[in-house]
């Protein structure tokens, strides 16, 4: 919960022109309970957007009507005077901070500094981000962590000891015995987040809606809970403590750097850590660059932070009452918001699983508009209570696809609904095989449902790469019963293609393309049979560690458990399916698709250790928009000799897209040709 005085100009989404003093209370008692609600079971009500515009529109009905001012109103108190008080006293008040939106804010800001300096900062400006999580004051006596202590409304904190131990970055112990009170923000990094949820899932306890969220109740149950998350610590701030005089340094960037030699983590070892620069021009391209590094932290950030970095200057610029002069948040723009779960689609995706989708009531996140977002599993669902109509929280923070987390319970409406789970597939109406924590079509990938997404896929480059075989073009053949499995594609007529395709001329393209692919190594193949939770990587380990599809089709689940890579728990449904798509197999190894990997002798050190290897012709697959250069580096990581010209010595020949003349001195002089693909295949791990 932010302190109640301003509101991004995102937030103002509200009419004030017919606000009454019903609405007014109303709006008090929105506020008071999403405060409470933050500060009870650490999950908010409405997200920090919509609670900066609603205490804005309070401040606004105050500063209009100063004689209905109610006496518990939020405006301008620490978490809206909601904030638990505890009863261990701060050694120096914890201050908020007052808010700017945008340059001229800063600016603005940077004026008044110099104004109360009487000439402009001399000492620079530290940036920081602010981070999303709880404010926490850590006491170190003797070098030892002895208490922790929540901001609570400023002057009195909660103690928060119980947590000691569960927040890296706060070492208990020091090598140095040194006293003194350090500052910072305790968070759950979303790794932590997502640790902390699993947690709370198998524990029966109701998941956290976002990391934010999670940090006060983890930091507050500490001690009852039979399991531990951990949090992670960054300071910002560093006060004396018992009159110690430990802390040297008269800029904070100093005294940061004092307490991260400690041991104790600061912002610095992040790359948004503390930097200090001269002018606010420079000030304003840093808070530029975080935010362009925002989505890829591994921790949520809600803004800048900016501080006259000498200490001279802070005590100059003096204290408001509830925030410093010497220092400003620049508040970024939300990454969650709250909004209503309308719908739940169910989609069968190309192995067969049946993944849940929430549709959401667009709502604009962090500059895009969300409708959708994932909502993992059944369990999850299950798990999260979620019902139809809920008030949910979307958030996207790194994500591509943005999340929604726990419902908002104190906002559920009578109108709120169970989601119906499906009773059989959503697309072929099959049975659901339950078995897993992701529901699938028990007619999986090889057939029936998810039959087009599995051909696409099949056809796809990485797998057996006919790139003639369009979408439209698949549905085509599968609608006219051409095709009811990826073996069915290399029986095709030239009659079947052209009647699809409405061409000869592209039925004989096609009829080459599908004659390459029986060709494509054995990992290709194998990956084209779409079984569950294999990819690309897994099919090329598995087809490397068994060397052909009779040896796949042998090993059972132990034997499958012995491949790199391949997750033991996942290794009976792998050789369940592998069983089930044996009649498919059996057609393919009928048509004549090859079944093997190909295997180049090579000495240790590397796939092509001991081999002089020329590259020529296009490269149009996985190395595409490779130059010589990256090219002969991979050779050579990968144990080989690059070279430009082909001769006796050459002992492998990669062909790529109209590769001429020395593709022909190579079959002249009988060296090993191998294609791109076959190329790429062998290299693999060194394509980094
Ligand atoms: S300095 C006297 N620096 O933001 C200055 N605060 O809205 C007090 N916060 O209560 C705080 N990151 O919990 C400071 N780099 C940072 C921060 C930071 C997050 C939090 C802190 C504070 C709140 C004020």
């Amino acid at each position: 919960m932010t302190t109640a005085t301003a509101a991004s100009p995102a937030a103002v989404d509200h009419d004030h022109a017919d606000y009454d003093h019903a609405d007014y209370d109303h709006a008090v008692d929105l506020a008071l309970a999403a405060c409470a609600a933050y500060y009870g079971d650490g999950d908010t009500t409405l997200d920090d957007a919509s609670y900066d515009a609603l205490v804005r529109r309070i401040a606004d009905h105050e500063a209009a009507h100063p004689d209905r001012v109610r006496a518990d109103s939020p405006v301008g108190k620490v978490g809206g005077g909601a904030a638990p008080a505890g009863d261990v006293a701060h050694t120096v008040p914890m201050l908020s901070l007052d808010n700017v939106f945008d340059g001229e804010g800063l600016a603005k800001w940077g004026a008044s500094l110099t104004r109360r300096l009487g000439r402009p900062v001399d000492g620079g400006y530290a940036v920081e981000p602010k981070l999303d999580g709880a404010a926490v004051a850590a006491r170190y006596r003797d070098g030892r962590l002895v208490q922790l202590v929540g901001r609570g409304d400023g002057a009195h904190g909660e103690d928060l000891s119980a947590a000691i131990g569960s927040v890296v970055g706060l070492p208990a112990r020091l090598a140095v015995d040194a006293t003194f009170e350090v500052r910072g923000e305790v968070l759950l990094t979303r790794e932590q987040f997502e640790t902390a949820n699993e947690l709370r899932q198998a524990h029966g306890s109701k998941v956290f809606s976002n990391p934010r969220n999670g940090t006060a109740g983890t930091l507050r149950g500490a001690r009852s809970r039979g399991y531990r998350i951990e949090t992670t610590f960054f300071a910002y701030g560093a006060v004396d403590l018992d009159g110690a005089g430990f802390l040297t340094g008269d800029t904070h960037e100093a005294v940061m750097a004092q307490v991260a030699a400690l041991g104790v983590r600061t912002t610095v070892a992040t790359e948004v850590g503390l930097r200090v620069y001269k002018t606010l021009e420079e000030v304003q391209a840093r808070i530029e660059e975080i935010t362009g590094l925002r989505a890829g932290l591994p921790f949520g950030i809600d803004g800048v932070v900016v501080k006259a970095d000498r200490f001279a200057e802070q005590e100059k610029a003096g204290l408001a009452t509830r925030h410093p002069h010497w220092a400003v948040a620049y508040k970024l723009p939300p990454v969650e918001r709250r909004t209503r779960l309308i719908a739940v689609e169910w989609n069968v995706g190309r192995t067969g699983v049946i993944a849940p989708r929430a549709v959401l009531e667009p709502v604009e996140v962090d500059g895009s508009v969300v409708r959708y977002a994932t909502l993992h599993n059944p369990a999850f669902i299950a798990a999260s209570g979620l019902m139809l109509n809920d008030v949910v929280t979307v958030w996207k923070a790194g994500d591509i696809i943005p999340r929604i987390e726990a419902p908002v319970v104190d906002l559920r409406g009578d109108d709120a609904t169970p989601i119906e789970l499906p009773q059989e597939c959503p697309k072929c109406g099959g049975e659901i095989d339950r078995s897993g924590e992701r529901w699938e079509c028990a007619g999986g990938a090889g057939g029936g449902c998810g039959l087009l997404a599995a051909l696409k896929y099949a056809v796809g480059r990485d797998q057996l790469d006919i790139d003639g075989l369009g979408g439209t073009f698949i549905e085509a053949l599968v609608d006219e019963g051409a095709v009811g499995d990826v073996a069915d594609l290399f029986t095709l007529t030239r009659d079947q293609l052209a009647a699809a395709a409405r061409s000869e001329k592209r039925a004989d393209t096609l009829l080459e393309q599908i004659a390459a692919a029986r060709t494509r190594p054995l990992n290709r193949v194998f990956c084209a049979l779409g079984i569950v939770r294999t990819g690309r990587t897994l099919s090329r380990e598995i087809a490397r560690h068994f060397g052909t599809m009779a040896a796949i089709r042998t090993a059972d689940a132990d034997a499958l458990a012995a491949v790199p890579k391949l997750p033991a728990a996942n290794a009976p449904r792998i050789a369940a399916h592998i069983a089930a798509m044996g009649a498919v197999i059996d057609k393919l190894t009928a048509a004549g698709v090859n079944m093997t990997e190909p295997v180049i002798e090579t000495a240790d050190g590397g796939p092509l250790s001991g081999h002089v290897v020329v590259v020529t012709g296009g490269m149009n697959g996985a190395l595409a928009g490779r130059n010589r250069n990256d090219v002969k580096e991979i050779i050579e990581n990968a144990g080989g000799t690059s070279s430009g010209t082909v001769s006796r010595k050459t002992t492998l020949l990669v062909a790529g897209e109209n590769a001429g003349s020395k593709l022909a001195k190579a079959q002249e002089l009988g060296t090993r040709v191998v294609s791109e693909a076959e190329f790429a295949d062998l290299v693999a791990d060194f394509l980094g």
